[in-house]
């Protein structure tokens, strides 16, 4: 049976991406310092290491106690604006950490490695929407650490052999269809579940950053990826590499949706009203971004399930309403 290290598989992404590997029958080990994630998000039967990235002793001994088909990272410090306010703490440890992990594996024989990366590599597009060949040109240190920890991983690649794939995601929302996981995340800089969380009134009115973009009704454009497709994508990486070595892939759902968009869908179908006013815009959020993932679906054959910003909301609405602690309520 495989085998798969799941680094920060306690958190949003990664706990979706653990229950992708449970239902195909892999075994999982999850490394995970809590920081961010949830006891409560790691599937029973799934061995949870409570360990810091940063504590090289663990992480060597870890490798020693399992043998991995590969290690899908991540674990990472992932909110903009906080690397905005601590760029050296961003860099040094998103860097330090994946490319100490990646050797790590490599000097344990694991020579498969799948990494999170975002789209924040490519700060404000030359062009849209973006596919792997635009411009990468990080506009804050979140997506320059990301961009360091690829070019790292290219250097394994070339002289120690190891097979990476760098997945550049867009905007992950939704929840788990079958309601065993969700988003939960503090604090929660993301806009659907703050949106549903000020439809619920379980937190003040939702600002909005600008609404003078040149965008059809004024709000910034994002790409929402459904997090279930998103963690299957993980999977269709995994095999590509086995195949073909290296990859890097963009991951949306190919649609924009403004704000305002996202705030109707919410409204539609939760059937309340979402509490917002007009702030003023933020620094450096580009108005449009939209990932043109034609490389994946043609490489590997991958197609988003669950590709509507309904999906999204109406899976992401359930969870929060069912849990209106967050993990909190779970056991
Ligand atoms: N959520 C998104 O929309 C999005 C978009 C682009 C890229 N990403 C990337 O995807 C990955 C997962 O994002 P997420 O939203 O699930 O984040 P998250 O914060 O929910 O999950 C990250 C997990 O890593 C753990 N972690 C952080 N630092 C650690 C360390 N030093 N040692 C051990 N564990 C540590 C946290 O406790 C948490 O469980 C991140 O690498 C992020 O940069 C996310």
């Amino acid at each position: 049976m495989p085998r798969y290290l799941v680094t920060g598989g306690a958190g949003f992404v990664g706990s979706h991406a653990v229950l992708a590997l449970l239902d195909r029958g892999d075994e999982v080990v999850v490394l995970d310092n809590l920081t961010q994630g949830h006891r409560a998000a790691v599937p029973a039967g799934v061995t949870l290491v409570e360990a810091d990235l940063g504590d090289s002793a663990r992480v060597a001994e870890v490798f020693a106690t399992w043998r991995f088909d590969a290690v899908l990272h991540f674990a990472a410090l992932s909110i903009v604006g906080a690397s905005m306010r601590e760029p050296l703490h961003y860099i040094s440890e998103n860097v330090a950490h994946s490319l100490r992990l990646a050797d790590a594996a490599i000097k344990a024989g694991c020579l498969r490695f799948v990494l999170s990366s975002t789209a924040a590599l490519f700060g404000n597009p030359d062009r849209v929407p973006i596919d792997e060949e635009c411009r990468i040109a990080p506009s804050n240190p979140y997506g320059d650490s990301k961009r360091m920890v690829e070019e790292g991983l290219a250097w394994a690649s070339r002289i120690h052999g190891l097979r990476y794939a760098a997945l550049r995601y867009f905007n992950a929302a939704g929840s788990d269809p079958a309601g065993r996981a969700g988003e939960d995340h503090d604090p929660e800089t993301h806009l659907v579940p703050l949106a549903i969380d000020a439809a619920l009134e379980r937190r003040p009115a939702l600002t909005v950053f600008g609404e003078d973009y040149a965008t059809p009704d004024g709000t910034c454009i994002r790409d929402y990826v459904h997090v279930t497709d998103l963690a299957q994508a993980h999977i269709a990486a995994l095999e590509r590499i086995e195949t073909h070595g290296s990859c890097r892939y963009n991951i949306g759902s190919g649609n924009g949706a403004s704000v305002r968009d996202v705030i109707a869908a919410v409204e539609r179908i939760g059937g309340r009203k979402v509490p917002h006013s007009i702030g003023p815009r933020r620094a450096g959020d580009p108005a449009v971004l939209v990932a043109a993932s034609d490389r994946l679906r043609a490489e590997t054959g991958w197609q988003p399930r669950h590709g509507s910003l309904d999906d999204i909301v109406r899976t992401a609405w359930a969870w929060r309403e069912a849990h209106p602690q967050g993990y909190a309520d779970r056991p």
